[in-house]
Protein backbone atom coordinates (compact mmCIF):
# COMPACT_ATOMS: atom_id res chain seq x y z
CA UNK A 1 0.00 0.00 0.00
CA UNK A 2 0.95 4.25 -0.40
CA UNK A 3 0.97 5.40 2.66
CA UNK A 4 2.05 9.14 3.59
CA UNK A 5 2.75 9.78 7.43
CA UNK A 6 2.30 13.03 8.26
CA UNK A 7 4.31 14.06 11.32
CA UNK A 8 8.10 12.18 12.37
CA UNK A 9 7.96 12.59 15.91
CA UNK A 10 7.89 9.32 18.11
CA UNK A 11 4.60 7.78 16.63
CA UNK A 12 4.93 9.34 13.24
CA UNK A 13 8.40 7.95 12.91
CA UNK A 14 7.66 4.07 14.85
CA UNK A 15 4.32 4.00 12.75
CA UNK A 16 6.23 4.94 9.50
CA UNK A 17 9.27 2.26 10.03
CA UNK A 18 7.21 -0.70 10.94
CA UNK A 19 4.60 -0.02 7.87
CA UNK A 20 7.91 0.27 5.49
CA UNK A 21 8.54 -2.93 7.33
CA UNK A 22 5.38 -4.86 7.24
CA UNK A 23 5.95 -4.16 3.38
CA UNK A 24 4.23 -0.49 2.61
CA UNK A 25 5.85 1.84 0.50
CA UNK A 26 5.88 4.98 2.97
CA UNK A 27 6.73 8.59 2.48
CA UNK A 28 6.87 9.82 6.15
CA UNK A 29 6.56 14.19 5.78
CA UNK A 30 7.25 17.19 8.69
CA UNK A 31 7.59 20.81 8.43
CA UNK A 32 10.95 20.71 10.29
CA UNK A 33 13.28 20.43 7.27
CA UNK A 34 16.14 19.86 9.97
CA UNK A 35 14.82 17.10 11.27
CA UNK A 36 14.01 15.33 7.47
CA UNK A 37 17.34 16.62 6.37
CA UNK A 38 18.84 14.66 9.49
CA UNK A 39 16.81 11.83 8.71
CA UNK A 40 17.97 11.60 5.03
CA UNK A 41 21.26 11.29 6.48
CA UNK A 42 21.07 8.48 8.92
CA UNK A 43 20.59 10.89 11.84
CA UNK A 44 17.15 9.65 13.84
CA UNK A 45 16.10 12.56 15.73
CA UNK A 46 15.39 10.49 18.55
CA UNK A 47 16.38 7.77 20.55
CA UNK A 48 14.00 4.54 20.49
CA UNK A 49 16.19 1.30 20.76
CA UNK A 50 16.07 -0.41 17.60
CA UNK A 51 14.51 2.33 15.64
CA UNK A 52 17.23 3.55 13.72
CA UNK A 53 18.33 -0.21 12.25
CA UNK A 54 14.27 -0.66 11.67
CA UNK A 55 14.55 2.14 9.46
CA UNK A 56 17.94 1.69 7.38
CA UNK A 57 16.57 -1.99 7.11
CA UNK A 58 13.53 -0.28 5.32
CA UNK A 59 15.20 2.44 3.25
CA UNK A 60 13.86 1.12 -0.37
CA UNK A 61 10.69 1.58 1.01
CA UNK A 62 10.57 4.39 3.32
CA UNK A 63 11.16 8.25 1.93
CA UNK A 64 11.46 11.03 4.20
CA UNK A 65 10.68 14.59 2.88
CA UNK A 66 8.69 17.98 3.61
CA UNK A 67 6.82 18.76 0.44
CA UNK A 68 3.60 17.42 2.02
CA UNK A 69 1.31 18.27 -0.71
CA UNK A 70 3.10 16.79 -3.31
CA UNK A 71 3.58 12.81 -0.49
CA UNK A 72 -0.60 13.39 -0.20
CA UNK A 73 -1.57 13.68 -3.55
CA UNK A 74 0.36 10.44 -4.52
CA UNK A 75 -0.53 8.62 -1.32
CA UNK A 76 -4.16 6.84 -1.28
CA UNK A 77 -3.77 6.39 2.58
CA UNK A 78 -2.78 9.36 4.87
CA UNK A 79 -1.88 8.57 8.01
CA UNK A 80 -1.81 12.08 10.57
CA UNK A 81 0.71 11.58 13.26
CA UNK A 82 1.35 15.30 14.44
CA UNK A 83 1.57 16.55 18.08
CA UNK A 84 -1.46 17.46 19.57
CA UNK A 85 -0.13 19.30 23.00
CA UNK A 86 -2.31 21.13 25.99
CA UNK A 87 -3.41 24.19 25.71
CA UNK A 88 -3.30 26.57 28.67
CA UNK A 89 -6.76 25.35 29.82
CA UNK A 90 -6.14 21.99 29.43
CA UNK A 91 -8.05 22.13 26.12
CA UNK A 92 -5.94 20.72 23.11
CA UNK A 93 -3.79 22.60 20.83
CA UNK A 94 -5.31 21.47 17.45
CA UNK A 95 -3.18 23.55 14.80
CA UNK A 96 -1.20 21.04 13.90
CA UNK A 97 -4.26 18.94 12.85
CA UNK A 98 -5.76 21.76 10.99
CA UNK A 99 -2.51 22.69 9.24
CA UNK A 100 -2.77 19.24 7.69
CA UNK A 101 -6.17 19.50 6.57
CA UNK A 102 -5.38 22.25 4.84
CA UNK A 103 -2.99 21.20 2.80
CA UNK A 104 -5.44 17.58 2.39
CA UNK A 105 -8.21 20.48 1.24
CA UNK A 106 -5.93 21.87 -1.18
CA UNK A 107 -4.14 18.73 -3.00
CA UNK A 108 -7.28 16.21 -2.59
CA UNK A 109 -8.30 14.83 -6.29
CA UNK A 110 -8.30 11.45 -5.59
CA UNK A 111 -9.92 8.76 -2.69
CA UNK A 112 -7.87 9.18 0.41
CA UNK A 113 -8.18 7.37 3.65
CA UNK A 114 -7.42 9.78 6.24
CA UNK A 115 -6.04 8.07 9.45
CA UNK A 116 -5.72 10.31 12.95
CA UNK A 117 -3.24 8.31 14.94
CA UNK A 118 -2.51 11.70 16.94
CA UNK A 119 -4.62 11.65 20.24
CA UNK A 120 -7.51 14.02 19.88
CA UNK A 121 -10.78 14.95 22.26
CA UNK A 122 -13.81 13.09 21.92
CA UNK A 123 -15.77 14.83 18.52
CA UNK A 124 -12.84 15.63 17.02
CA UNK A 125 -12.42 13.14 14.14
CA UNK A 126 -16.18 14.19 13.23
CA UNK A 127 -15.01 18.01 13.09
CA UNK A 128 -12.28 16.74 10.46
CA UNK A 129 -14.94 15.26 8.61
CA UNK A 130 -17.37 18.68 8.86
CA UNK A 131 -14.07 20.83 8.10
CA UNK A 132 -13.35 19.10 4.90
CA UNK A 133 -16.83 19.30 3.62
CA UNK A 134 -17.11 22.62 4.38
CA UNK A 135 -14.39 23.12 2.05
CA UNK A 136 -15.96 21.47 -0.27
CA UNK A 137 -14.69 18.38 -0.75
CA UNK A 138 -16.28 16.11 -2.41
CA UNK A 139 -17.56 13.07 0.57
CA UNK A 140 -17.25 10.45 -1.71
CA UNK A 141 -13.43 11.67 -1.91
CA UNK A 142 -12.44 10.67 1.48
CA UNK A 143 -13.11 8.66 4.52
CA UNK A 144 -11.97 9.54 8.04
CA UNK A 145 -10.71 6.94 10.32
CA UNK A 146 -9.93 6.60 14.21
CA UNK A 147 -7.10 5.03 15.06
CA UNK A 148 -5.47 5.43 18.19
CA UNK A 149 -1.61 4.44 19.12
CA UNK A 150 -0.74 2.96 22.63
CA UNK A 151 3.10 2.11 22.26
CA UNK A 152 4.90 3.71 24.91
CA UNK A 153 7.91 5.53 24.37
CA UNK A 154 11.23 2.77 25.05
CA UNK A 155 9.08 -0.22 23.89
CA UNK A 156 7.51 1.74 20.91
CA UNK A 157 8.95 -1.02 18.20
CA UNK A 158 7.65 -3.90 20.25
CA UNK A 159 4.67 -2.25 20.84
CA UNK A 160 3.42 -1.62 17.52
CA UNK A 161 4.73 -5.14 16.38
CA UNK A 162 2.34 -6.62 19.54
CA UNK A 163 -0.76 -4.57 20.19
CA UNK A 164 -2.84 -5.85 22.65
CA UNK A 165 -5.64 -4.52 20.05
CA UNK A 166 -6.29 -2.27 17.00
CA UNK A 167 -8.62 0.06 18.06
CA UNK A 168 -10.37 1.43 14.36
CA UNK A 169 -13.48 4.18 14.86
CA UNK A 170 -15.22 4.81 11.48
CA UNK A 171 -18.38 7.07 10.64
CA UNK A 172 -21.67 5.59 10.44
CA UNK A 173 -22.16 3.52 7.41
CA UNK A 174 -18.41 3.65 7.22
CA UNK A 175 -18.06 -0.46 5.79
CA UNK A 176 -14.92 0.15 3.87
CA UNK A 177 -12.41 1.68 5.81
CA UNK A 178 -12.11 -1.31 8.58
CA UNK A 179 -11.03 -3.70 5.65
CA UNK A 180 -8.54 -1.01 4.19
CA UNK A 181 -6.67 -0.90 8.09
CA UNK A 182 -7.05 -4.76 8.04
CA UNK A 183 -4.56 -4.32 5.00
CA UNK A 184 -2.25 -1.83 6.34
CA UNK A 185 -1.84 -3.81 10.07
CA UNK A 186 -1.96 -7.13 8.00
CA UNK A 187 0.81 -8.84 9.52
CA UNK A 188 -0.10 -7.59 13.23
CA UNK A 189 -1.98 -9.86 15.28
CA UNK A 190 -3.96 -8.73 17.86
CA UNK A 191 -7.95 -8.43 17.98
CA UNK A 192 -9.55 -5.64 16.13
CA UNK A 193 -12.06 -3.59 17.70
CA UNK A 194 -14.60 -1.68 15.28
CA UNK A 195 -16.32 1.20 17.16
CA UNK A 196 -17.66 4.89 16.52
CA UNK A 197 -15.19 7.73 15.40
CA UNK A 198 -15.58 9.30 19.18
CA UNK A 199 -15.68 5.56 20.52
CA UNK A 200 -12.17 5.25 19.51
CA UNK A 201 -11.13 8.54 20.89
CA UNK A 202 -12.55 7.93 23.83
CA UNK A 203 -11.07 4.70 24.34
CA UNK A 204 -7.68 6.51 23.83
CA UNK A 205 -7.93 8.83 26.46
CA UNK A 206 -10.01 6.20 28.83
CA UNK A 207 -7.10 3.75 28.67
CA UNK A 208 -4.24 6.62 29.55
CA UNK A 209 -6.53 7.93 32.05
CA UNK A 210 -6.83 4.31 34.12
CA UNK A 211 -3.36 4.13 33.83
CA UNK A 212 -2.31 7.35 35.03
CA UNK A 213 -4.81 6.50 37.82
CA UNK A 214 -2.93 3.32 38.71
CA UNK A 215 -0.09 5.38 39.27
CA UNK A 216 -1.40 7.72 41.44
CA UNK A 217 -3.18 4.51 43.53
CA UNK A 218 -0.24 3.31 43.96
CA UNK A 219 1.50 6.53 45.30
CA UNK A 220 -1.15 7.24 47.29
CA UNK A 221 -0.97 4.49 48.92
CA UNK A 222 2.86 4.38 49.04
CA UNK A 223 2.41 7.77 51.08
CA UNK A 224 0.34 5.63 53.90
CA UNK A 225 2.77 2.71 54.26
CA UNK A 226 5.52 5.30 54.78
CA UNK A 227 4.17 5.88 57.46
CA UNK A 228 3.61 2.27 58.68
CA UNK A 229 6.63 0.87 58.06
CA UNK A 230 5.23 -0.67 55.28
CA UNK A 231 6.88 -2.06 52.04
CA UNK A 232 4.58 -0.43 49.29
CA UNK A 233 6.43 -2.75 46.85
CA UNK A 234 5.34 -6.07 48.14
CA UNK A 235 1.65 -4.40 48.49
CA UNK A 236 1.73 -3.84 44.91
CA UNK A 237 2.94 -7.24 44.47
CA UNK A 238 0.30 -8.70 46.63
CA UNK A 239 -2.07 -6.61 45.24
CA UNK A 240 -1.06 -6.98 41.42
CA UNK A 241 -1.66 -11.37 41.37
CA UNK A 242 -5.49 -10.19 41.55
CA UNK A 243 -6.00 -10.84 37.55
CA UNK A 244 -8.95 -7.93 38.81
CA UNK A 245 -6.18 -5.91 39.36
CA UNK A 246 -3.06 -6.66 37.50
CA UNK A 247 0.53 -6.11 38.30
CA UNK A 248 1.23 -3.93 35.77
CA UNK A 249 1.73 0.24 36.10
CA UNK A 250 2.11 -0.15 40.23
CA UNK A 251 5.34 0.75 40.06
CA UNK A 252 5.39 4.11 43.36
CA UNK A 253 7.73 6.80 42.51
CA UNK A 254 8.11 10.38 41.27
CA UNK A 255 4.79 10.24 39.54
CA UNK A 256 3.88 9.86 36.02
CA UNK A 257 5.58 12.18 33.17
CA UNK A 258 5.50 11.94 29.43
CA UNK A 259 3.71 13.96 26.66
CA UNK A 260 0.82 11.55 27.35
CA UNK A 261 -0.51 10.90 30.66
CA UNK A 262 -0.21 14.67 31.84
CA UNK A 263 -1.88 16.16 28.73
CA UNK A 264 -4.34 13.37 28.09
CA UNK A 265 -6.12 13.51 31.69
CA UNK A 266 -6.46 17.75 31.16
CA UNK A 267 -7.66 17.10 27.94
CA UNK A 268 -9.82 14.19 29.53
CA UNK A 269 -11.27 16.59 32.06
CA UNK A 270 -11.30 19.49 29.45
CA UNK A 271 -13.44 17.64 27.59
CA UNK A 272 -16.03 16.83 30.09
CA UNK A 273 -16.75 20.03 31.70
CA UNK A 274 -17.49 21.44 28.48
CA UNK A 275 -20.29 19.12 29.03
CA UNK A 276 -20.67 19.56 32.27
CA UNK A 277 -19.55 16.80 33.54
CA UNK A 278 -17.83 17.10 37.17
CA UNK A 279 -14.67 14.49 36.90
CA UNK A 280 -13.44 14.63 41.01
CA UNK A 281 -11.56 11.13 40.33
CA UNK A 282 -9.24 12.46 37.28
CA UNK A 283 -8.61 15.67 39.47
CA UNK A 284 -7.46 13.31 42.30
CA UNK A 285 -5.11 11.54 40.23
CA UNK A 286 -3.51 14.62 38.85
CA UNK A 287 -3.78 16.12 42.16
CA UNK A 288 -1.39 13.23 43.68
CA UNK A 289 0.49 13.50 40.77
CA UNK A 290 1.42 17.04 41.01
CA UNK A 291 2.50 16.55 44.98
CA UNK A 292 4.33 13.64 44.81
CA UNK A 293 8.15 15.26 43.77
CA UNK A 294 7.29 17.67 46.73
CA UNK A 295 6.87 14.35 49.28
CA UNK A 296 10.71 13.39 48.31
CA UNK A 297 11.99 17.04 48.58
CA UNK A 298 10.11 16.77 52.08
CA UNK A 299 11.93 13.42 53.21
CA UNK A 300 15.32 14.71 52.00
CA UNK A 301 15.24 17.81 54.30
CA UNK A 302 14.01 15.77 56.85
CA UNK A 303 17.36 13.48 56.54
CA UNK A 304 19.41 16.57 55.14
CA UNK A 305 18.47 19.05 57.19
CA UNK A 306 18.53 21.65 54.36
CA UNK A 307 19.39 21.91 51.10
CA UNK A 308 21.69 24.76 50.52
CA UNK A 309 24.83 24.56 49.46
CA UNK A 310 24.20 20.41 49.54
CA UNK A 311 25.49 18.72 46.51
CA UNK A 312 23.01 16.21 45.34
CA UNK A 313 23.09 13.86 42.46
CA UNK A 314 20.47 13.55 39.95
CA UNK A 315 20.23 9.90 38.13
CA UNK A 316 18.24 10.38 35.38
CA UNK A 317 16.37 13.02 33.31
CA UNK A 318 14.78 11.29 31.24
CA UNK A 319 10.96 11.02 32.19
CA UNK A 320 11.20 7.19 32.11
CA UNK A 321 14.15 4.59 31.26
CA UNK A 322 14.67 4.13 27.34
CA UNK A 323 14.00 7.27 25.90
CA UNK A 324 15.76 10.90 26.06
CA UNK A 325 12.27 12.42 26.08
CA UNK A 326 12.34 14.92 28.99
CA UNK A 327 8.79 15.97 28.61
CA UNK A 328 6.94 16.85 31.46
CA UNK A 329 9.81 14.38 33.44
CA UNK A 330 9.31 14.34 37.02
CA UNK A 331 13.56 13.56 36.85
CA UNK A 332 13.26 17.48 35.56
CA UNK A 333 10.75 18.95 37.97
CA UNK A 334 12.88 17.33 40.88
CA UNK A 335 16.34 19.02 39.38
CA UNK A 336 14.41 22.32 39.64
CA UNK A 337 12.62 22.02 42.70
CA UNK A 338 16.55 21.37 44.75
CA UNK A 339 17.84 24.16 42.39
CA UNK A 340 15.33 26.44 44.12
CA UNK A 341 16.24 25.15 47.49
CA UNK A 342 19.84 25.96 46.67
CA UNK A 343 21.21 22.91 46.27
CA UNK A 344 23.84 22.32 44.07
CA UNK A 345 22.78 19.63 41.51
CA UNK A 346 24.74 17.11 39.51
CA UNK A 347 23.33 14.71 37.51
CA UNK A 348 23.61 12.45 34.42
CA UNK A 349 21.48 10.31 32.13
CA UNK A 350 22.55 7.35 29.83
CA UNK A 351 21.01 10.08 27.04
CA UNK A 352 18.65 12.56 27.99
CA UNK A 353 20.01 16.16 27.99
CA UNK A 354 19.38 18.53 30.77
CA UNK A 355 16.87 21.21 29.10
CA UNK A 356 18.06 24.26 27.97
CA UNK A 357 16.98 26.49 31.04
CA UNK A 358 18.93 24.37 33.41
CA UNK A 359 22.08 23.54 31.47
CA UNK A 360 23.95 26.66 33.36
CA UNK A 361 22.54 25.98 36.56
CA UNK A 362 23.05 22.20 37.43
CA UNK A 363 26.32 20.38 36.18
CA UNK A 364 25.92 17.48 33.52
CA UNK A 365 28.20 14.52 33.53
CA UNK A 366 29.02 11.75 31.45
CA UNK A 367 29.08 9.33 33.83
CA UNK A 368 27.46 8.33 36.75
CA UNK A 369 30.50 8.23 39.16
CA UNK A 370 31.23 11.67 38.24
CA UNK A 371 27.81 12.09 38.88
CA UNK A 372 27.98 10.85 42.20
CA UNK A 373 31.50 12.00 42.97
CA UNK A 374 31.16 14.80 46.56
CA UNK A 375 27.64 13.93 46.76
CA UNK A 376 25.69 14.29 50.07
CA UNK A 377 22.70 12.50 48.62
CA UNK A 378 21.84 10.35 45.29
CA UNK A 379 18.57 10.59 44.15
CA UNK A 380 17.35 7.81 41.67
CA UNK A 381 14.74 9.39 39.33
CA UNK A 382 14.53 7.91 36.28
CA UNK A 383 14.78 4.09 36.81
CA UNK A 384 17.63 3.33 33.61
CA UNK A 385 19.20 -0.41 33.87
CA UNK A 386 22.29 0.78 35.17
CA UNK A 387 21.36 2.57 38.03
CA UNK A 388 19.54 -0.83 38.86
CA UNK A 389 23.25 -2.52 39.09
CA UNK A 390 25.12 0.18 40.11
CA UNK A 391 27.93 -0.55 42.76
CA UNK A 392 27.39 0.95 45.93
CA UNK A 393 30.88 0.07 47.33
CA UNK A 394 32.37 2.61 44.52
CA UNK A 395 29.40 4.57 45.20
CA UNK A 396 30.17 5.32 48.75
CA UNK A 397 33.82 5.77 47.98
CA UNK A 398 33.20 8.78 45.57
CA UNK A 399 29.97 10.53 47.96
CA UNK A 400 30.66 12.98 50.46
CA UNK A 401 27.28 11.43 52.40
CA UNK A 402 25.78 9.00 52.86
CA UNK A 403 21.91 9.56 51.81
CA UNK A 404 20.70 6.96 48.41
CA UNK A 405 16.75 8.47 47.74
CA UNK A 406 15.65 5.63 45.83
CA UNK A 407 12.76 7.65 43.88
CA UNK A 408 11.13 4.90 41.58
CA UNK A 409 11.02 1.98 44.36
CA UNK A 410 13.00 -0.14 42.31
CA UNK A 411 16.68 -0.32 44.26
CA UNK A 412 17.58 -3.51 46.48
CA UNK A 413 17.63 -1.39 49.98
CA UNK A 414 19.41 -4.19 51.19
CA UNK A 415 22.75 -3.98 48.27
CA UNK A 416 22.42 -0.22 49.20
CA UNK A 417 22.97 -0.66 53.23
CA UNK A 418 25.56 -3.21 53.10
CA UNK A 419 27.59 -0.62 51.01
CA UNK A 420 27.07 2.10 54.63
CA UNK A 421 24.60 3.87 52.73
CA UNK A 422 21.30 5.56 54.22
CA UNK A 423 18.83 4.02 51.85
CA UNK A 424 15.42 6.17 51.57
CA UNK A 425 12.53 5.64 49.67
CA UNK A 426 8.67 6.29 49.90
CA UNK A 427 7.31 3.56 51.66
CA UNK A 428 10.39 1.41 51.54
CA UNK A 429 11.23 1.03 54.96
C1 LIG B 1 1.79 6.07 27.59
C2 LIG B 1 0.94 4.78 27.51
O1 LIG B 1 1.52 3.77 28.36
C3 LIG B 1 0.89 4.24 26.08
O2 LIG B 1 0.03 3.11 26.02
C4 LIG B 1 0.33 5.36 25.18
O3 LIG B 1 0.32 4.95 23.82
C5 LIG B 1 1.21 6.59 25.30
O4 LIG B 1 1.23 7.02 26.68
C6 LIG B 1 0.58 7.68 24.45
O5 LIG B 1 -0.51 8.13 24.77
O6 LIG B 1 1.13 7.96 23.36
P1 LIG B 1 4.41 6.59 27.60
O7 LIG B 1 4.00 7.98 27.97
O8 LIG B 1 5.40 6.38 26.52
O9 LIG B 1 3.12 5.73 27.19
O10 LIG B 1 5.05 5.91 28.89
P2 LIG B 1 4.54 4.98 30.09
O11 LIG B 1 5.34 3.75 30.10
O12 LIG B 1 3.08 4.82 30.10
O13 LIG B 1 4.97 5.86 31.36
C7 LIG B 1 4.36 7.12 31.62
C8 LIG B 1 4.84 7.67 32.94
O14 LIG B 1 4.33 6.91 34.03
C9 LIG B 1 6.36 7.66 33.10
O15 LIG B 1 6.77 8.86 33.69
C10 LIG B 1 6.62 6.48 34.02
O16 LIG B 1 7.80 6.66 34.79
C11 LIG B 1 5.39 6.53 34.91
N1 LIG B 1 5.07 5.23 35.52
C12 LIG B 1 4.71 4.18 34.74
C13 LIG B 1 5.08 5.10 36.89
O17 LIG B 1 5.38 6.06 37.64
N2 LIG B 1 4.75 3.90 37.46
C14 LIG B 1 4.41 2.84 36.69
O18 LIG B 1 4.11 1.76 37.28
C15 LIG B 1 4.39 2.96 35.31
Amino acid sequence: MEICVIGAGYVGLTTSAVLADLGHRVRCIDSDPAKINDLNNGKIPIYEPGLSEVISNNKGRLTFGSDSGAAIEKSPILLIAVGTPSLPDGSTDLSSIYSVLETIADTILSYKTIITKSTVPPGTNQKIIDFLLAKGIDPNLFRVVSNPEFLREGTALYDMYNPNKTVVGVAEGDNVSPDILKELYKGIDAPLIITSLTGAEMIKYASNAFLAAKISYINEISRICDTYDVDVTEVAKGIGLDPRIGPLFLQSGLGYGGSCFPKDIKALMHSASIRNVETPLLSAVEKVNDSQVDIYITKLLKSLGNLSGKKVAVLGIAFKPETDDIRYSKAVTLIEKLLEKEAKVQVYDPKAMLPGHLQEIAVQHSQATEALAGADAAILATEWKEFLSLDWNKARNVMSGTVIMDARNCLDSRDVREAGLQYIGVGRP
